[in-house]
């Protein structure tokens, strides 16, 4: 079947690279089409111009083209509801519904479902005024987190370590710093531990592991400066060890699905926990309804299942019948290359040279590049996702570097610490 991916970014250009590689298209002669896509996907896919939030064109566009099934790479169209209108027209579509998105479309949403489903989270107050956020501040000790409802690109949180500083964190955000994703803040209780993300596959019944990753959110070395959508990953994350993977599965993940499903509303696609892992055991900070970006480009290079099949078995709610997703044994790592400015106002149009870059077994995913009069230059914030493969963190870190070192991109940066905390546990280890 013909398959349209919706995105532009390094974790659609690994699920362009993984998808151009399934059955449904090797064995059928059926095309894979991309919209927006970027030039690393159009190596896979062809390239269309299409608006997302114009869920009439999207529609016309797979009538057209006989598209089997829509893969929805980015949460801000299952938020606005793209599932629904695709599916209320017979179209396939791996990605959930707008009510079910809300887990990542709203945080307050998902507290009130971990409330009532009992799932282990940080402790929260909702507050839509400023007056009474600042007034809940009294239920909590510091730091104060403090989150924005809406969809924020991964900055919608401040942790605050004073009051002062809460109270003038809540001011911008109910001053519109955040846009209408700041109508409403949450604010929660600070967990402490570290942090692990899991991915698990489901049709809003059966749920299926899809595998583990650690990012590296913000955009200096040793984990300082400003947030970002994430410098770098690595896939699994051993510090999610099978009995806490269990834990995981067992009381957030099933308890949130069957929730989902139990109102009406299941949850259909991937779903992607972020978590804490704390001494009281593993609780969740937030989910996101989509691959993480860079998260997704790991799991991807890991992955030894047909991307396609899975999708589609999701989509059409008969994972029961599939096996378990088949993971290599290899530790993946991914290394972003953001351009000079980045979280700010990167620097547009840097030129790029990849050539060699992928001799050592590396992948270099695209993100934010584009092609300028045959040339390859820097379109975005994260431009590349510089992927490898090794036997433990430390290799895989090895072969990323080795490859993002052998790409000519002088006004891009990276962080040269990706893996450092597994790194130093396999430094300990011997
Ligand atoms: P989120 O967008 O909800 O994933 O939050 C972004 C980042 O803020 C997380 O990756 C954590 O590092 C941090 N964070 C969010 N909530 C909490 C919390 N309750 N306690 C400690 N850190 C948090
Ligand atoms: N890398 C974090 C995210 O995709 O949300």
């Amino acid at each position: 079947m013909n398959i349209l991916l919706l995105g532009g970014g390094g974790r659609e250009h690994a699920l362009a690279w993984k998808l151009a590689q399934s059955r449904l298209l090797t064995e059928t002669g059926d095309r894979l089409y991309a919209a927006p896509g970027n030039p690393g996907i159009a190596e896979h896919a062809e390239l269309v111009v299409l608006d997302a939030t114009d869920h009439g064109a999207v529609i016309a566009f797979c009538e057209g083209q006989r598209i089997g099934m829509v893969v929805v790479g980015p949460e801000a169209p299952l938020v606005d509801g793209l599932a629904d209108s695709l599916r209320a027209a017979g179209i396939r579509v791996f990605g959930p519904s707008k009510a079910a998105a809300q887990l990542e479309g709203s945080k307050g949403f998902t507290k009130d479902l971990c409330e009532r489903a009992g799932i282990p989270t940080a402790r929260y107050v909702r507050t839509a005024t400023l007056a009474e956020a600042v007034a809940a501040l009294a239920e909590f000790k510091p730091p104060y987190v403090l989150k924005a409802d809406g969809l924020a690109a991964g900055k919608g949180v401040v942790i605050a370590d004073t009051r002062d500083e809460a109270e003038a964190a809540l001011a911008d955000m109910f001053g519109g710093s955040f846009g209408t994703a700041g109508a409403e803040v949450v604010i929660e209780e600070f967990m402490d531990g570290e942090e692990a993300s899991f991915f698990a596959l489901t049709d809003g019944a059966t749920v299926l592991a899809f595998g583990s990753a650690q990012d590296h959110k913000r955009v200096g070395e040793g984990d300082t400066g400003p947030n970002t959508g994430g410098m770098g990953a690595y896939s699994p994350a051993r510090c999610l060890t099978p009995l806490l993977r269990g834990e995981v599965i067992e009381r957030i993940v099933a308890p949130t699905v069957r929730a989902l499903a139990d109102a009406g509303t299941p949850y259909s696609g991937v779903l992607f926990a972020g978590l804490m892992l704390t001494s009281e055991g593993p609780k969740l900070i937030e989910y996101n309804c989509r691959f993480g970006d860079p998260e997704c480009q790991v799991l991807m290079m890991r992955l030894e299942a047909d991307l396609g099949e899975l999708m589609l078995a999701c989509a059409e709610d008969r994972l029961s019948r599939m096996p378990p997703v088949k993971m290599g044994k290899a530790v993946a790592l991914t290394v972003v290359m953001a351009a000079e400015g980045y979280p700010g106002t990167p620097a547009k149009g840097g030129a790029i040279n990849l050539t060699g870059a992928e001799a050592g077994g590396a992948k270099v995913f695209h993100a934010g590049t584009a092609k300028a009069d045959g040339a390859l230059v820097a379109n975005g914030g994260r431009v590349l996702s510089v992927t490898a493969t090794g036997s433990s963190v430390t290799e895989a870190a090895e072969r990323a570097y080795a490859a993002v070192d052998a790409i000519d991109f002088s006004t891009g940066f990276c962080r040269r610490d990706i893996g450092w905390r597994e790194v130093a546990r396999e430094d300990a280890a011997g």
